[in-house]
């Protein structure tokens, strides 16, 4: 058995446990909605809370922030009876299935672990720790627990990967040789972790064509990548200027099985005239060369708008794909409720979330020490 077999049996045999998790925890509701707590409710909540009051698997029980006025802000917003200005309360506090975490980075794998600790499911928002290794503790400790942790994205979800992931397995494009992505905006100004150590371009955007190219041509194998500050200062509504300290410009290669390789751009120094709203980008921003054809992806792999593919039987362009159906990207974690109260194995899976982070910690490796890093982790594959 090869070491890349063995280990996508060993993530297959983890999937199996956990699905059978999974079912014991459907069957024994009564209650036909997961009960969440949202820890965060900056930005993202504005996007989130919307999509999880509309899903008929969620009810929100509560909502935290360590800015006591932003909890009570969303709570009167979203008809939620209960806000809390600290972790300690909200898990003392009205009892709940699932915290959702929405916070600044850094703080995710220490809230996460609180969670859990409390007999809590957890979706957490990219990235769902700060390192591999605290990562990899989190999900053996959930599954010690009987409990579940999913991290953002669900790039996975739209109906243009599942196009893209079957056109590749059915060889339309012959064999697959390299493949490019790229994310980026002029940066947010609204809060300062994302430039703060532990905080950078690659947790913040570059996860989301990571997990993309990896969910669409395996598991990496090993990185190599440059990573640089481009803007050293920046201005931040509430701060004032600040000192950029976490990667703002970077450059990702992957290898995959079978000599494959993918690239990664991504940083906060993009200009997008569609801003970090890029919702309206029509611009390919995905493209896999093969053998035989090519396909690209219309519009991000977050808010896709199209597959277009030639190929060497059919040489003029064709769009496949142009509704994205249902799929946006901040579903995440009422496609998970949905999954908990049904007892079926979503298509996020941690193990892929898992990988993206050890991707993201080798790339800034290689950045720092100009050297090829290779990776442990591994992930069930072919995703759908
Ligand atoms: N803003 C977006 O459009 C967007 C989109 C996708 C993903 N994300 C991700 O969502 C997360 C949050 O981003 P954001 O833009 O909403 O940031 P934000 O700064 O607007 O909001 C974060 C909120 O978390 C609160 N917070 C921080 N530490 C806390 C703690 N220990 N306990 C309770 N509350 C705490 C802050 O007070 C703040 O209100 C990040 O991981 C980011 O990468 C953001």
């Amino acid at each position: 058995m090869t070491r890349q077999q063995f280990l996508q049996q060993s993530a297959m045999a983890g999937a199996a446990v956990l699905l059978s998790s999974l079912e014991g925890f459907a069957l024994s509701r009564d209650n036909k909605k997961i009960k969440v707590a949202v820890i965060g409710c900056g930005s993202v909540s504005g996007s989130y809370l919307p999509h999880l009051s509309a899903s008929s698997f969620v009810e929100i029980v509560s909502v935290c922030d360590i800015i006591p006025e932003r909890a009570v802000a969303r709570a009167r917003e979203f008809n939620v009876a209960h806000y809390y200005p600290h972790i300690d309360q909200m898990l003392a506090g009205v009892p709940f299935d699932m915290m959702i975490t929405l916070t600044d980075m850094q703080e995710h794998g220490r809230l996460n672990r609180q969670a859990l600790e409390a007999g809590k499911h957890v979706w957490s928002e990219k990235p769902l720790a700060n390192t591999y290794k605290e990562g990899r503790a989190l999900v053996d400790f959930a599954q010690s627990k009987k409990l579940r942790i999913w991290g953002a994205p669900a790039v996975v979800n739209s109906p243009q990967f599942a196009f893209m992931s079957k056109a590749i397995r059915e060889g339309k494009l012959g064999r697959v040789s390299s493949a490019h992505a790229h994310y980026g905006h002029t940066g947010p100004t609204w809060s300062s972790f994302f430039y703060e150590e532990l905080g950078g371009s690659l947790p913040d955007l570059g996860v989301y064509n990571l997990a993309t190219l990896t969910g669409l041509l395996g598991p990496a194998k090993s990185v190599m990548a440059m990573t640089t500050i481009v803007t050293p200062e920046r201005k931040i509504d509430n701060k004032g200027t600040i000192q950029v300290r976490a990667e703002d410009n970077s450059q990702v290669i992957m290898e995959h099985a079978g000599g494959v390789l993918s690239n990664v751009q991504c940083g906060f120094n993009f200009f997008d005239p569609h801003g970090h709203q890029g919702k309206s980008e029509e611009n390919q921003t995905i493209q896999i060369w093969g053998t035989h054809g090519n396909m690209a992806l219309a519009g991000y792999d977050w808010a896709p708008h199209g597959v277009d593919m030639v190929t060497h039987d059919h040489e003029a362009p064709q769009r496949f794909v142009p509704d994205p159906g249902d799929y946006v990207w901040q579903q995440g974690a009422s496609v998970i409720s949905e999954s908990l109260v049904t007892g079926t194995e979503p298509l996020i899976a941690v193990e892929h979330a898992l990988h993206v982070l050890e991707i993201i910690e080798a790339a800034r490796k290689s950045g720092k020490t100009g050297r090829k890093i290779n990776l442990k982790s591994s992930f069930k594959f072919p995703v759908v």
